[in-house]
């Protein structure tokens, strides 16, 4: 066996050890439901192994969706040990909720599109034509909710309540809108005090991966109080927003947004099924709004504050994501192309850092303030495509898959893995297809076995 058929073996293992019949959990561990955007890069892999399988991956998540066409981040596996996860959420306060299963009350970046686009794919007419039809009607009703629910100006712009919404959970953004704005009182008596440790009693992340690879104590209790806010209110953002100023219009997100929306005009297209012209007209906001959160000065994209209107001038690996959006002009993507290759921003040894190296938050461990994630390359490689810059998809695309292999190619099982000597991991054995990784020295850290990694690397595996 070649490398990259080692590597597939590899990836299709943990695939499977983390399947759960219809659908996958990303880690076992440490995420044991089903996630939204995780979902859709397995379905993403799962495509080239097994068609069926990614199909009902992504079906899976449609049992979640709320009557009011929202997709929620988490649907809750059952199961007594479990009940605290659900209880957390009660996703039941609201109305329009299944009533059969349990979910969160939040959202996630709408990936959705993309990846029942990239299955369809896979299949031949006439089953192409007739996959796409089955999930149409619940993938408009979901991109009429984001518009309605969560553009009450009519911005173009979606707005965020909760930072899991983003995906990249604890992006500096994020902590920076918290620190500001949002923090209760009794979580800042608690940092003054210093009894923050004691949070750790209650944590369940930190049991499997070391604390310094997670977000703080400080910052997973803030979290905490912000879903119990979401809560009281029923997550009814209506109700939510006057009171919140915990509102993002989340670069990330919209940048996917625009995609997907593109994914979802295609589909519509192939089947030759008219969108709803209001649609039409809000998607057209969208791409245009996306240039509010372009700043000249930095020559970066930031995300922008609902309440001040203010952009939240922290850079993070977001700014590339306008490449994925592919509706910016050639001479900006060649501006944001120029920093992957500067030294200060996202040139690591083992790009890109999910914030570069010139910010004041970058740690090369710490949970989205500095890690590189497969996902997020797979995000840009795809950017990189849609401008022409074939070569440097193909680098990253190559850096990528190296950067898994070399952590993964000699997995040691039932013993203590080899690089466990760093103080940075946990003593464990490793796949290599981990969560996050160091971007200087490339090590694997957080969750061992994560499914996206896995998936996404069959697909880049798989990509000519
Ligand atoms: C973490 C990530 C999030 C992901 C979830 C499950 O919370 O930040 O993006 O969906 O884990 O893998």
């Amino acid at each position: 066996m070649n490398k990259d058929q080692l590597l597939l073996k590899e990836a299709q293992k943990v695939l499977k050890q983390n399947d759960r019949g219809d659908w996958t959990v990303p880690a076992g561990d440490l995420y044991p439901h089903q996630w939204l955007w995780d979902s859709c890069f397995i379905a993403i892999g799962l495509r080239h192994l097994d068609i069926q399988r990614a199909q009902t991956e992504l079906t899976s998540l449609l049992r979640g969706q709320w009557s009011n066409g929202m997709l929620p981040n988490i649907i809750f596996s059952d199961g007594r040990e479990f009940h605290r996860d659900r209880e957390l959420w009660r996703s039941y306060v609201n109305p329009y909720a299944p009533d059969n299963v349990a979910t969160s009350g939040i959202t996630q970046p709408p990936m959705l599109a993309e990846a029942v686009l990239r299955v369809g794919e896979k299949l031949k007419n006439p089953q192409r034509r007739s996959w796409y039809q089955s999930v149409f009607v619940e993938l408009v009703r979901y991109h009429e909710w984001l518009y309605n629910e969560r553009d009450p100006h009519k911005e173009g712009l979606i707005l965020l309540l909760h930072p899991y919404e983003s995906g990249l959970d604890n992006s500096p953004p994020w902590i920076s809108e918290l620190r500001k704005h949002s923090m209760p009182w009794w979580v800042v008596a608690v940092e003054r005090l210093r009894l923050d440790s004691f949070v750790n009693l209650v944590r369940h992340d930190t049991r499997h991966i070391p604390p310094g690879q997670r977000m703080s104590n400080i910052e997973a209790m803030a979290y905490w109080a912000a879903i119990r806010r979401l809560r009281r209110k029923a997550y009814n953002s209506e109700a939510l927003l006057p009171r919140s100023l915990f509102a993002v219009q989340d670069l990330a997100f919209n940048c996917i947004l625009i995609r997907a929306n593109s994914c979802l005009k295609e589909i519509s297209q192939i089947i030759g099924r008219e969108l709803p012209a209001e649609l039409v007209q809000k998607i057209e906001t969208t791409e245009k709004a996306l240039e509010q959160l372009w700043d000249d000065t930095t020559g970066q994209y930031y995300s922008r504050s609902f309440v001040s209107h203010k952009l939240i001038e922290e850079p993070t690996v977001a700014t590339l994501l306008p490449l994925y959006a592919g509706k910016i002009s050639k001479a900006r993507a060649e501006h944001l192309a120029g920093l992957l290759k500067r030294r200060k921003w996202f040139a690591t040894n083992w790009p890109v850092p999910s914030v570069p190296l010139c910010s004041s938050y970058f740690d090369p461990i710490k949970y989205w303030q500095g890690p590189t994630w497969v996902n997020t390359n797979w995000l840009i490689i795809e950017g990189l495509k849609n401008y022409g810059f074939d070569q440097e998809a193909a680098a990253l695309r190559q850096k990528t898959l190296d950067l898994v292999a070399k952590n993964g190619m000699n997995p040691v099982r039932g013993k203590k893995s080899a690089i466990s000597a760093d103080s940075h991991i946990t003593n464990r054995t490793s796949s290599g297809m981990n969560e996050y990784f160091n971007p200087i020295n490339g090590h694997p850290v957080g969750a061992p076995n994560f499914s996206w990694t896995a998936a996404l690397t069959i697909d880049l595996l798989k990509q000519p």
